[in-house]
């Protein structure tokens, strides 16, 4: 049994994160300011700071007091089109909450880091599927700001032996297969929930960006990869980090779905048609992202239980239409 620190643990893939390290019996303590995250997502049995990592002092005095075996930090700024109207605000935000962070943690004799990194640091890649030898060449100050977080970490390690993994998710989807937890984001910006909500009629019909494409249906291609599944990922890598040294993976289900997939799948789960519209591509938007996943299988054992699309949009169907107000329904409240 281990005691963990989870930045960020009250938002969506670190309450997930949070579940699985309490289910197996460690101690989890989640650090969020709750910009996003909700506090009915953190889970009894975990103890909850209510802090911005950008308060250095307080980080410090968590960690110090903590015993902490490990930290892992899901807690940043995430929204890539944010990111290009604010590009220094994400950088300095993220790469100085990331690399602060690891300092509190050298300083308490803490060994073991974990990082949410993401496919956003191989920008346009070279091939498909995108294993860990491709060029790093982020095309949006989000990505660009994990590049830098991580090549931070990589000074930690050299000079202080912190041991850090960086975990490039694809697309985390989906809920917790136990309808405990499940994604509430506002703004919300993922395709799964937006579909699931223009089907239950929470949310206004979905655009479809870009339709000619060069893909079977004209739609672009994402690799999914289920919340639980990162989770199981995040549990093997951190189990090897003492032993095996700081490293990297990509992180998804191997296998990819087109847009208008998606929303077939939403159909079926929600037995409703999902309104959408088809408009023009957005700047940017590779036509395929889809991630080799050989290392992490190689290495950790990891294979996705949950890799299908069916499964993936049917257990966040199902927790949105059992909480259609996100987790206020479950405080009553504004949460
Ligand atoms: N969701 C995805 O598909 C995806 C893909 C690739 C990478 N990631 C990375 O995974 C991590 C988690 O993503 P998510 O979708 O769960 O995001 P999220 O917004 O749901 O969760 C982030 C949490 O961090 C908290 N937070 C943000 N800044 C903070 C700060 N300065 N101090 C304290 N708390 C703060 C928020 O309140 C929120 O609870 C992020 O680092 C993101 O970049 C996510």
């Amino acid at each position: 049994m281990g005691r963990y620190l989870v930045t960020g643990g009250a938002g969506y893939v670190g309450s997930h994160i949070a579940l699985a390290l309490l289910d197996r019996g460690d101690e989890v303590v989640v650090l969020d300011d709750l910009r996003q995250g909700h506090r009915a997502a953190v889970q009894p049995g975990a103890e909850l700071v209510v802090a911005d990592l950008a308060d250095r002092h307080r980080v410090q005095e968590v960690l110090a007091g903590g015993r902490f075996d490990g930290v892992l930090h899901f807690a940043a700024l995430s929204l890539v089109g944010e990111s290009m109207r604010e590009p220094l605000r994400y950088i300095a935000e993220n790469v100085g909450n990331t690399l602060w962070l690891a300092d509190a943690a050298v300083r308490a004799g803490v060994k073991r880091f974990v990082l949410s990194s993401t496919a956003a640091l191989f920008g346009v890649p070279t091939r498909i599927p995108i294993d860990e030898e491709e060029t790093l060449a982020p095309v949006s100050a989000y990505g660009e700001s994990k590049l830098m977080a991580e090549r931070g970490l990589d000074w930690a390690d050299r000079i202080h032996g912190l041991r850090s993994a960086s975990l490039r998710y694809f697309n985390a989807a989906g809920a917790d297969p136990g309808g405990r937890l499940g994604e509430d984001h506002d703004p919300e910006t993922h395709l799964i929930p937006n579909a699931i909500n223009a089907a239950l009629a929470l949310g206004p019909p979905l655009t479809v960006f870009g339709t000619d494409y060069d893909t079977p249906d004209g739609t672009a291609i994402r690799d999914y990869v289920h919340v639980a599944d990162l989770a199981d990922a995040h549990l093997r890598v951190l189990d090897r980090l003492s032993e095996r040294g700081s490293c990297r993976y990509n992180v998804g289900s191997g296998t990819g779905a087109s847009v208008l997939e998606v929303i077939a799948a939403v159909e079926r789960a929600t037995g409703r048609p999902v309104p959408h519209v088809l408009g023009p591509r957005r700047a940017g938007d590779p036509p395929v992202l889809v991630a080799s996943n050989a290392m992490l299988r190689k290495e950790t054992g990891w294979v996705p239980r949950l890799g299908a699309l069916d499964d993936i949009v049917g257990t966040a169907a199902a927790w949105r239409m059992k909480h259609p107000r996100g987790f206020r329904d479950l405080v009553g409240v504004a949460a």
